[in-house]
């Protein structure tokens, strides 16, 4: 009987012992198998921004860097310094480097076709953000940016509205404007023609190239102030200044004075950054045309979306205002750059 039990007892050992191990094993095949799920990895995008020249540019960077943050998505990023050349470069070190999206701001609007094109035949997409390029649309996958057009027809429909009442027989217009050849500035001035062809009395007297730069506006203010002993251009009286950017407004701002400008012509710019917000609010500008740099999170969205092999709209406006003399200050909300 002694033995009976002792065989039983040896036996429901065995049987526990035996569980025990079937046990560890399918917890060890269960880990081993989620181990084994390869951790989803992080999309890499490659951005070539073209530099620094303003607060909105600066803030257009920070926007697209703080959207992917937020989704884990890394940026490679090349600060190209102006020059177009640069860009190409950097494009062609994220087509080598093998990353999963390429987004850049072309600084002019030709020059692209072959850099997209390697590109192209390296299967990553590419989206153009901020400015247009005139390539063949099959060579990007989308743009997302502001409608240029657009701003130019605001700036040029309050000037409309800004004159209505005037009984002057000619108003003349200084054009400052953006980088040549880039698209934004052709937009800008052909929105802006568009809208003051209907007002015979409005009249371009000059329209010069200021780069999108501060110093640039300054530069070209302190020459004409200095060649014509005054706010004239060969014996005329520049009534209205057109600027493709705040940067460049606020230069000519400096410049009037420096050089003791008391009587301010009517000047309508773009971007409004907070420092020319500040100048309108202060009865220095009359209008600020809104353009948005806070691409970041739509721009996150489109890049996974291309990632995963998908298609996008070909073109994504950003909503933007326009800031007038008129307004209410005091619902205005601090810009952020
Ligand atoms: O392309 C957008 C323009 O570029 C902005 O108006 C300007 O400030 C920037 O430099």
């Amino acid at each position: 009987m002694k033995r009976i039990k002792i065989f039983f007892i040896v036996l429901c050992s065995f049987v526990v012992l035996a569980a025990l191990i079937s046990i560890l094993l399918t917890y060890k095949n269960l880990s081993a198998g989620i181990e084994e799920i390869p951790e989803k990895e992080n999309l890499i995008v490659g951005f070539s921004q073209i530099g620094t020249e303003s607060s909105w540019r600066i803030r257009n960077s920070e926007s697209i860097f703080e959207a992917a943050a937020e989704k884990n998505i890394k940026i490679l990023f090349d600060d190209a310094k102006q020059k177009q050349s640069n860009q190409l470069k950097a494009i062609r070190s994220f087509i080598v480097y093998q990353v999963d999206v390429i987004v850049f701001v072309p600084i002019v609007s030709d020059g692209w076709d072959n850099v997209l094109q390697e590109a192209k035949e390296a299967g990553i997409p590419v989206i153009v953000i901020d400015r247009q390029i005139d390539v063949d649309s099959s060579l990007y996958a989308g743009f997302l940016g502001e409608n240029g057009y657009e701003e130019g027809r605001a700036a040029g429909k309050f000037l409309l509205q800004k004159v209505e009442n005037m009984t002057n027989q000619k108003i003349n217009i200084l054009e400052l404007s953006g980088t040549e050849n880039s698209s934004i500035a052709i937009e800008r001035a052909g929105g802006f023609r568009e809208m003051i062809q209907k007002d015979s009395r409005l009249n371009i007297i000059h329209s010069e190239d200021g780069d999108f730069l501060r110093s640039r506006g300054k530069e070209i203010m302190d020459r004409i102030l200095g060649m014509n002993n005054g706010l004239f251009l060969d014996g005329e009286p520049i009534d209205v200044i057109f600027s493709h950017n705040d940067p460049m407004t606020l230069g000519l701002l400096e410049s009037f004075e420096k050089n003791n400008i008391s009587d301010y012509p009517i000047i309508i710019s773009i971007d409004a950054e907070q420092e020319c917000i500040d100048a309108l609010v202060n009865g220095k500008i009359n209008c600020v045309v809104e353009c948005n740099p806070n691409l970041g999170p739509v721009l996150m969205d489109l890049v996974e979306v291309v990632a995963a092999k998908k298609e996008i709209p070909r073109v994504t406006y950003m909503e933007e205002k326009v800031f007038t003399e008129n307004d209410d200050f005091s619902s205005y909300i601090p810009r952020g750059y």
